[in-house]
């Protein structure tokens, strides 16, 4: 399968919104991935649903909604409203992950769930036929243009073993400091989809930026 690319607005130029993302609509990206942040579950603010609306009136790729934010699950009919193909809710948020994962399905989005770099992968055993996707950050998350921490290529190749052992689709995404170095390397571990914020936004030219991570 060809490398599956997320642009992470967070790394846009707010000022321009609009053209940025009409860049995106441009490219080659697969989807566009949205940060949301509540300051409690990461120190950190972002942007919220009024933005996220704006954008989703221009955008022409699906939305993949990273959610930092504890008890994700309230937010589940605004996520719907949206129109998000995915909902990524962080394992660590949530005090009853397989019935908010649940629920995400039964509102006809794609649930999704997001492990900090702390947290093992084993804790996906029981989970990993009732999500579509498994999100690993590979930075602690609250903020964009961190470096990439190491070790997740070892927890993307534990991912995909543990995928392939249990007969699952799951999709493995990726998400924080990554480039054409660490997507490459991660790539080769076994990932789908990288997620890439100041890489993209932060280049001369974002299109062909997105051209060469879909060739990794
Ligand atoms: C971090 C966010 C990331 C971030 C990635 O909390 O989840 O999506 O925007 O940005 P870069 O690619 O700059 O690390
Ligand atoms: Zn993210």
């Amino acid at each position: 399968m060809q490398t599956m690319i997320a642009p992470s607005v967070l790394a846009a130029d707010f000022g321009h919104l609009a053209d940025e993302i009409e860049t995106i609509n441009r490219s080659e990206a697969d989807w566009i991935h949205l940060d949301v942040m509540d300051g409690v579950f990461v120190p950190n603010l972002s942007f919220g649903f009024p933005v996220m609306e704006a954008i989703a009136k221009i955008t022409t790729k699906p939305l993949d909604v990273h959610l930092m934010v504890v008890e994700p699950e309230k937010f589940l009919p605004r996520v719907k409203d949206l129109g998000a193909m995915f909902m990524n809710v962080h394992l660590e948020a949530c005090r009853h992950l397989h019935r908010t994962l649940q629920s995400i399905r039964e509102a006809g989005i794609r649930p999704a769930v997001t492990l900090n770099p702390a947290t093992p992968v084993e804790l996906l055993t029981e989970v990993i036929n009732d999500v579509d996707m498994v999100l690993l950050m590979s930075v602690n998350p609250g903020f964009g243009g961190q470096p990439f921490i190491e070790h997740t290529t070892a927890k993307v190749r534990q991912l995909r073993k543990l995928i392939t052992e249990s007969g699952a689709k799951t999709l493995i995404e990726v998400d924080g400091g990554i480039n054409l170095v660490t997507g490459a390397e991660l790539r080769r571990a076994g990932a789908d989809v990288l997620v890439s914020g100041s890489a993209i936004f932060h280049s001369p030219d974002p299109i062909d930026m997105i051209h060469r991570f879909k060739a990794l």
